[in-house]
């Protein structure tokens, strides 16, 4: 069974007929202070009743809406009375299903248009007569349904958007992307003006009904939680914290492979500041035991993997009868995980990214308290729950900590070199205000060494490798520009203050063809 918040607010349902985009119109609904969630596109009525949304979008998508096969809104949807908004293919579906006509277009658009409004207010209420907007099409439409008239035109769409002038109205363009700079006005006025619906989603909202979530399904139960020190589940932790006090146990397992101070810091804010119930576990000499004589990336992953479900399995029997076991899963997590079979690839990558991850067979009961929220929404959540700043804008370390970092062997010495190298590249990226800016920013010892001169004396040690990257998803990124002043004193501290390195690289490998993790 899994628990999360449930959606007990207004809801708009996002039809995902398969768009790149599909995710970031969620965020911007989101962002828009209204709770949305993402489904399949072809969902029957019947089953997206049983939510009842307040809004539908339907998002843009592949196919072509005449090509057997291709994915169809349930035409009962468009019946229902409540407003729709198509975005793309999602506008097409409207006019295939309405009697209007969708065929291939002779110009197709891609890319910058201009749009021109035809007809003031409701989706354009407040914006500039003329604007630009992101297209991506091939279909077009040369006739609308009959009742249906045009809002506005571009040069290849004698119809970029129309309306029923009841509640169902379409958009040729995507109002979700960057390129479109006007269109989360254009969202904004499909929920507030055309759907009624308020901001009133907000992180102080959630936590209100995630906790009276928390409360009923927990009852007099106890939960255990695994903190790995990421912002994840340092949230999950705190939100149930917040719900059931010291029902909830903490354990959180120190696997010698965490960056400076990084496990005094987690104690510190959440066992002494936000006062929980933790079970530290020392297992470094363990984990670094059975990584000795590991060289391969995979294997150090398969080792990690393998000794912290012991650790925490005998953890949890130690604390005794417990219930529920709190997860920091996010809602990309579960949209990822029951997209397509066109997303399946993507799923399988990241697989090995769950290390930390708890084994499938255990015997409670998941609470997932943040599985509708996106990563910055769990921020603003962990901002509202009064986590420090620092907490709550980690950047993401992965699950086999330094052990993917120190390349080669991993020992007690090469650590010792690596976090401090480690830190030094934090800090000075902290120092100019670019932690935040770029996704993530770490030292990497490499398993080389080479001649350098220190002092009157000739060396022989290690290098260590810079890498800073900008993402938003991990899934690709690129090595950050940093100005050359900050890479200097990265390097000059470096080889200054750490003892056994004498030479500094910076890896400037976008992803793809690197990984952002050197192993
Ligand atoms: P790569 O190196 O695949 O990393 O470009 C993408 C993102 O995932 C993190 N990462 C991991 N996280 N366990 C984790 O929990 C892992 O084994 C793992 N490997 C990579 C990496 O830090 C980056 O954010």
């Amino acid at each position: 069974m899994t628990v999360g918040a449930p959606p007990t607010r207004a809801t708009v349902l996002i039809l995902d007929f398969g768009s790149q985009y599909s995710q970031l119109i969620a965020r911007r609904v989101r962002e828009a202070n209204v709770y949305c969630e993402l489904v399949p596109g072809t969902t029957p009525w019947s089953e997206l009743a049983k939510r009842t949304p307040s809004a539908l979008i339907l998002s843009g998508g592949p196919a072509s809406v005449y090509e057997p096969g291709a994915p169809q809104v349930d035409p009962e949807a468009l019946r229902a009375g409540i407003p729709v908004l198509g975005i793309c293919y999602g506008m097409q579906l409207i006019a295939h299903h309405l009697g209007g006509e969708v065929e291939p277009g002779s110009h197709r658009e891609f890319g910058p248009a201009v749009l021109q409004i035809e007809e003031e207010g409701g989706l354009f209420a407040g914006l500039p007569a003329e604007m630009p907007v992101w297209m991506s099409h091939g279909d077009h439409i040369p006739r609308m349904p009959p009742g249906f008239r045009a809002l506005a035109k571009s040069a290849n769409s004698p119809f970029a958007a129309f309306t029923n002038g009841s509640g169902i109205m379409g958009i040729q363009f995507h109002p979700e992307v960057v390129h479109t700079p006007h269109g989360r006005e254009i969202l904004r006025n499909f929920l507030y003006r055309v759907s009624g619906l308020s901001p009133t989603w907000t992180a102080g909202s959630y936590i209100a009904e995630a906790v009276e979530s928390i409360r009923t399904t927990v009852a007099g139960g106890r939960v255990l939680c695994a903190l790995s020190g990421g912002v994840d589940s340092a949230v999950a932790a705190t939100l149930v914290h917040r719900a059931i006090g010291d029902q909830l146990t903490c354990v959180f397992v120190n696997n010698g492979l965490l960056r400076k101070e990084e496990a005094e810091r987690v104690l510190e804010v959440m066992h002494r500041d936000l006062a929980m119930n933790i079970r530290y576990v020392d297992a470094g000499a363990r984990f670094l035991g059975e990584l000795r004589g590991v060289i391969d990336p995979e294997e150090k992953r398969r080792t990690i993997g393998r000794v912290f479900i012991d650790v925490f399995e005998a953890e949890a029997k130690a604390i005794g009868e417990i219930d529920f076991l709190a997860q920091g899963t996010l809602y990309p997590d579960v949209i990822e995980s029951t997209a397509a079979d066109t997303a399946a690839s993507a799923v399988k990558i990241k697989t090995h990214h769950n290390v930390g991850g708890l084994p499938a067979g255990l015997r409670f009961k998941l609470i997932e308290p943040l599985r509708y929220l996106f990563k910055d929404e769990v921020r603003a959540v962990g901002a509202e729950l009064g986590m420090p700043e620092d907490m709550v804008w980690r950047q993401p370390f992965p699950g086999p900590g330094l052990s993917i970092r120190c390349l080669g062997e991993v020992t007690e010495e090469r650590l010792a070199i690596l976090r401090e190298a480690d830190w030094v590249v934090v800090d000075e990226i902290k120092k100019n205000g670019l932690y935040r800016q770029v996704w993530q920013s770490f030292a990497v010892l490499t398993p080389l060494e080479t001649v350098g001169v220190q002092g009157d004396y000739r060396t022989y040690s290690n290098v260590v490798a810079v890498r800073v990257v900008t993402s938003d998803d991990a899934m690709t990124a690129d090595w950050a520009r940093l100005p050359y002043e900050v890479l200097a004193k990265i390097s000059n501290r470096i080889t200054n203050e750490v003892k056994g390195v004498n030479r500094v690289v910076f890896d400037i490998t976008s992803k793809p063809p690197g990984t952002i993790e050197w192993e």
